[in-house]
């Protein structure tokens, strides 16, 4: 059902955000407009930052107004009467959910938890999550019933990083809720930050939808990916021939890129453990996943080849990669795929360096243990890799940074100068 928010609550609650990274730093501040929130994180240091009135994820300056307090003592939780869960999802190395945090903030939210109480989940789960398992924390730790004594509900967090156009008030809010009432206590608190919500009949709709629509985008990805595996094997260029397919009405614009993050690289694995859980493969899911694991490996071999034939020696040959964030215009480096890249390339004899102005250094070492470049004053490079189209490499002259003889390739397709596309 679509609704435009009407908010309906009489007296407003105190709202209680915990885990203040991507999603819930700017969620507390625009709640903070219109309510009492408490901001709660674990991690101290991220405390101190937002208190200073700096994130390190926008990199923007705000100040918190009075509405807003940080924090990351559990005795100011107990104020709070809704509490919106919004901690990591990531996945373990055997690709099954990783759900520690989901499990020690349900255990938190659960120590301070009093009668009526309302929590929603917006982190990324598999349906049957937050009833089962996240809600069955949270009675466990209060001692307190669902659906007598406290209520959940499920709202995916939908924000692009980067993407300036859709905003957490124009992007629609899905919500749903254990009991009608709580329904409406939701959407009485994001009816007040968002223009439109959408009321899922369930939690575990709400659940599944958020999957399917990072699986789609996955799937839509790898499409071009293979396309992009089955235009070289065939000597074509697939950047031409998705142009070429674009004319068509509804061809949809989807372009060949490697794909990371802690969204689409993770959320399908999600949906394949719960319905492994239910004795299904999901065959679709799993071959686009897969086709999208390989891109590293496909453009490790095609840099190579490009190599062989414009007669550059791989060993000796110095190579930029352009971008460590796991997407265009975003600081974001969770789950990358450069570094597998680039340890492909470093396997195939290429000395090579990664350059992204929009990460912190310090911070991408500590994820990777190498040290990407500062800066690309006075460097020249033999091949030049564009792996994410950042507006900061897209106004630069990367043939300033060649040398005479040299490989401008452009994943992205976003450079008019590049002597190799996809
Ligand atoms: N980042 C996005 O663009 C995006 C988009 C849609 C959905 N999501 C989903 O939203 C959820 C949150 O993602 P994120 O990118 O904001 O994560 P994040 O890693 O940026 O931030 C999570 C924050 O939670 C804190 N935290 C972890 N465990 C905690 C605990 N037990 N108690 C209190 N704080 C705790 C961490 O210190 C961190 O500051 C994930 O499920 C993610 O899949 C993210």
């Amino acid at each position: 059902m679509k609704c435009e928010s009407n908010p309906t609550e009489v007296r407003d609650p105190i709202i209680a955000v915990v885990g203040l990274g991507y999603v819930g730093a700017p969620l507390a501040l625009a709640l903070a407009g219109h309510f009492e929130v408490i901001g709660f994180d674990r991690d101290s240091k991220r405390i101190q930052e937002l208190q200073s009135g700096f994130d390190t994820h926008t990199q923007e300056h705000f100040t918190p107004p009075n509405s807003l307090h940080y924090s990351n003592a559990r005795e100011d939780l107990k104020k709070a009467s809704v509490f919106i869960i919004a901690v990591p999802t990531p996945i373990l190395s055997d690709k099954t959910p990783d759900l520690t945090h989901l499990q020690q903030a349900s255990q938190i939210v659960g120590s301070v938890l009093k009668k009526d109480d309302l929590i929603v989940y917006e982190s990324t789960t598999y349906p049957f999550c937050t009833r089962h398992y996240c809600a069955k924390i949270l009675q466990k730790t209060s001692k307190l019933v669902l659906d007598r004594d406290f209520f959940v509900g499920y709202s995916p967090e939908r924000i692009n990083p980067g993407d300036t156009r859709h905003t957490l008030r124009t992007i629609t809010k899905l919500i749903a809720a254990s009991t009608p009432h709580a329904l409406q206590r939701i959407q009485a608190v994001y009816g007040r930050v968002v223009d439109s919500l959408h009321i899922a009949p369930s939690i575990e709709i709400a659940e599944m939808a958020k999957l399917i629509e990072n699986a789609q985008r996955d799937l839509n990805i790898a499409f071009v990916n293979e396309v992009a595996m089955m235009c070289d094997k065939l000597g074509l260029s697939a950047s031409e021939v998705l142009e070429a397919a674009r004319s068509k009405w509804n061809f949809l614009p989807f372009s060949p890129g490697l794909v990371g993050g802690h969204c689409i690289s993770v959320d399908p694995y999600y949906l394949s453990y719960i319905l492994e859980m239910c004795a299904y493969k999901p065959k679709v899911l799993s071959m686009g996943r897969l086709v999208n694991e390989q891109m590293p490996a496909f453009l490790a071999r095609k840099i190579h080849t490009l190599t062989l034939d414009s007669k550059l020696a791989a060993h000796k040959s110095r190579v930029l990669l352009l971008g460590l964030s796991f997407k265009e215009n975003c600081r974001d480096m969770r789950n990358s795929k450069t570094p597998i890249l680039r340890k492909k390339l470093k396997k195939r004899g290429f000395r090579v360096k990664v350059y992204d102005p929009l990460i912190d250094g310090r911070e991408a070492e500590r994820m990777f243990g190498f040290k990407p470049l500062k800066s690309l004053e006075g460097k020249k490079f033999d091949i030049i890799v564009l792996l994410n189209a950042h507006k900061e490499f897209l106004s630069l002259n990367l043939r300033e940074y060649a040398n005479p003889t040299h490989i401008i390739f452009d994943i992205k397709n976003a450079l008019p100068y590049a002597t190799h596309r996809l």
